[in-house]
């Protein structure tokens, strides 16, 4: 299944699930809702252990790949401007330094949701102090008054000090270009929402760190794996979703074993619907925040570069073919790019040792990374659910 091959189920974008709020909804209900639907309990009614467990087992086994889908989820979340504008407010993500140190940071904590049993203090030490940030992140950007608020950067007038690559940019929005025309022109509502992180924000965000393994898992290396598996892993993220304090209504696949069918099928119709129109979109905020994003991912996985993180979500992905960007990379990028998106895709699909290899790289680039920012490499528990956080 390719995310973004024509319109083909355009219209099961209005496929509704029990409990859920329709895809259509999603946005005018959920931008004036707090991105906080204030529970207090830690686990939903919903909760089934064993079934997240079996999602944590997964994503340890495919970490290397499941890290990487996450990074390219994010180039799709940061073109969602409700969410990117929350972002790109708090400044801590706007260069690529900054944003080195702040997914670096994230990808600890999401580690330890995967390591670390479900169950634990730890586990629920980290979601608490996640969801404080949250909390004050919502105060913060819901208060600022409404000239700071309208706080962006242009090519002319850029505060972030950091100059996205223009050719880049222009290569990879002609790619974008071999998408239908219909699905060029369709329309996102960019409304002004009540809450800057609401409940619209949360459901894009669980989104991005779920869908690509569950919808697209071949392209990222995962080989043939049982809905069981992918079931615990969507599982394992509404949990997730619902202790960082997801609104009930905003949690999709909460019924994921009885009906796959029906979360996948969402799953897709947000990103169709919401997601797409935004990324065909995209302005100059969004391209800072991307590049700073792929730049700080490239240092924490040396030697991947930008382009071919791009390259990789529109074949592997996207289903098109990045003839522009392709033309416009350099001869570094040719050789190690061509090769790292070789391995990911194809290579490790089908051998057990690659694909083993490919998660102890993914874990020993974080620690060396988290040794190298924060002074530790972020392997004890205790340590990083108390640790590491930004504000
Ligand atoms: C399930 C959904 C989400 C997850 C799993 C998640 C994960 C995280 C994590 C792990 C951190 C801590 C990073 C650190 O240690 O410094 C964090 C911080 C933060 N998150 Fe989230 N987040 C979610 C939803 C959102 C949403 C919806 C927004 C905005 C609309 C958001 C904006 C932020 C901001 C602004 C920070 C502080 C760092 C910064 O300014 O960039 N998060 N998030």
């Amino acid at each position: 299944m390719i995310l973004g091959n024509p319109l083909e189920e355009i219209l099961e974008i209005e496929w509704n699930t029990p409990g859920t709020v329709s895809i259509s909804d999603i946005l005018n209900v959920g931008e004036s809702l707090p991105g906080d639907s204030g529970t207090t309990s830690m686990f939903p009614c919903w909760f089934d252990l064993n079934l997240a467990r079996t999602g944590q087992k997964f994503a340890r086994k495919y970490f290397g790949q499941i890290f990487f889908a996450h990074a390219l989820s994010l180039i799709l979340l940061l073109s969602d401007y409700q969410t990117r504008r929350v972002l790109f407010l708090t400044r801590k993500s706007d260069t690529p330094e900054k944003a080195f140190k702040r997914y670096l940071a994230t990808a600890q904590q999401i580690h330890l949701w995967y390591h670390s049993d479900i169950l634990s203090p730890e586990w629920a030490k980290s979601i608490t102090n996640v969801r404080k940030i949250h909390s004050y992140v919502l105060f913060y950007v819901d208060s600022l008054n409404i000239t700071n608020s309208k706080f962006t950067a242009t090519r002319e007038e850029n505060p972030t000090g950091f100059q996205p690559n223009e050719r880049l940019w222009k290569a990879f929005k002609m790619d974008l270009d071999n998408f239908d025309r219909r699905d060029r022109f369709m329309e996102f509502d960019y409304s002004a929402p009540k809450f800057k992180f609401n409940q619209f924000t949360m459901a894009m965000t669980v989104w991005s760190f779920m869908a690509l393994p569950v919808l697209n898992p071949r392209p990222l290396g995962i080989a043939k794996p049982s809905d069981g598996d992918l079931q615990g892993f969507a599982h394992l993220w509404t949990v997730i979703a619902y202790a960082l304090g997801a609104d009930e209504n905003f949690i999709f696949c909460k019924n994921a074993r009885k009906d796959w069918r029906g979360c996948k099928r969402y799953l897709k119709g947000l990103f169709r619907k919401h997601l797409l129109p935004q990324l065909l979109n995209l302005d100059f905020e969004g391209e800072i925040m991307i590049e700073s994003l792929l730049s700080g991912i490239s240092t924490i996985i040396p030697r991947y570069p930008v382009d071919s993180l791009l390259i990789n979500l529109l074949e592997g992905h996207l289903g098109k073919r990045a003839q522009h960007l392709r033309r416009q990379r350099s001869l570094q990028s040719r050789v190690f790019g061509t090769h790292a998106n070789g391995l990911v895709n194809r290579f490790s699909r089908y051998s057990r040792p690659l694909r083993w290899f490919l998660t102890q790289l993914a874990f020993g680039e974080l620690q060396l990374a988290s040794l190298t920012v924060f002074g530790d490499p972020g392997t004890n528990s205790t340590l990083v659910s108390n640790g590491h956080f930004y504000v």
